[in-house]
């Protein structure tokens, strides 16, 4: 009989799971009022639609609000400024910005006030880099976003470096980024912003993905974190195979698989990972 064996951190972290119950409970108090969200408020189609059908509508283009309008800002943050924008035109905030998001805000702030030039691991596009890109502004401070090691090279003349990285940052590009930049810098400040949700996901996949046969990877694909979960599973374990949902599962995959195993990225639901689950078992009958 093959094993199926579902990763510890599967699902939801924190951050998410509180943008959600926050959600949940606007659509109730604010029902009758239009509410969107700043983009979706989490990287799942499916449990977009979920909440679309609670009255939570993803914002496509600004022109669409309306002086009263209830207006959520998701896990990821906005910049300040934004937000001001937002307030200055009447709408109602809800800030369910994930309060490790802030934590990376504050510490730009603070690296900032302490004359540090603030490098940001992370990716330039991502909405949460936009965000607390807003802080460096707001700070007055100056820094530069280091999405690869080439860009490092643009930080080699500079004598002062704090450094922060954007929360789902792999822990080991911020290794080796951090252990060149010492190498240059006169004077490095580190603090460590990635949070633990995405450690303990990647985790999980470093001890999981080369002792199964098959490794299963469920969350959206535009989901940065459970893609960086997919990469690393990867290159432990070719047979890794990234999937939405139960769907999309083919049954090829498992020709001759013992053990599976099953992750999933920080924004994918429960019910998302139970279906997978499900599907496997019915798989390998
Ligand atoms: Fe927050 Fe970490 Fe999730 S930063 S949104 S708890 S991945």
């Amino acid at each position: 009989m093959a094993k199926i064996v579902v990763a510890p951190h599967a699902g939801f972290c924190f951050g998410v799971k509180r943008a959600i119950n926050i959600a949940e409970r606007i659509s109730r108090e604010d029902k009758g009022k239009r509410i969107w969200s700043i983009g979706p408020l989490i990287h799942n189609p499916q449990e977009v639609e979920r909440l679309r059908k609670k009255g939570i509508e993803v914002l496509e283009t600004e022109d669409k609000l309306n002086v009263g309008d209830t207006v959520i800002i998701r896990s990821h943050g906005i910049p300040p400024d934004k937000e001001k924008e937002y307030i200055e035109k009447g709408l109602k905030i809800v800030d369910a910005t994930c309060p490790y998001v802030k934590a990376v805000h504050q510490a730009v702030e603070r690296l900032v006030e302490e004359g540090y030039f603030v490098v940001l691991l992370g990716e330039r596009n991502h909405p949460e880099v936009i965000g607390t890109l807003g802080y460096l502004k707001k700070a007055g401070g100056s820094g530069i976003v280091v999405e690869t090691k080439e860009d490092l090279e643009k930080v080699k003349h500079i004598e002062r470096i704090g450094v922060v990285a954007q929360t789902t940052q792999n822990e080991q590009f911020f290794k080796e980024a951090v252990g060149e930049l010492a190498l240059w810098a006169k004077e490095i400040k580190v603090i460590n912003t990635i949070c633990n949700a995405t450690s303990e996901r990647q985790e999980d996949v470093y001890e999981l993905a080369p002792k199964v046969d098959v490794m299963i990877i469920v969350g959206g694909k535009n989901s940065g974190n459970t893609r960086r979960l997919y990469e690393i599973s990867r290159s432990l374990n070719p047979r890794s195979y990234h999937v939405e949902t139960a769907q999309e599962l083919e049954e090829s995959w498992f020709d001759g698989a013992e053990t599976v195993g099953i992750t999933a990225g920080a924004s994918t639901p429960d019910w998302i990972i139970e279906e997978v689950k499900k599907r496997v078992e019915g798989i390998l009958k």
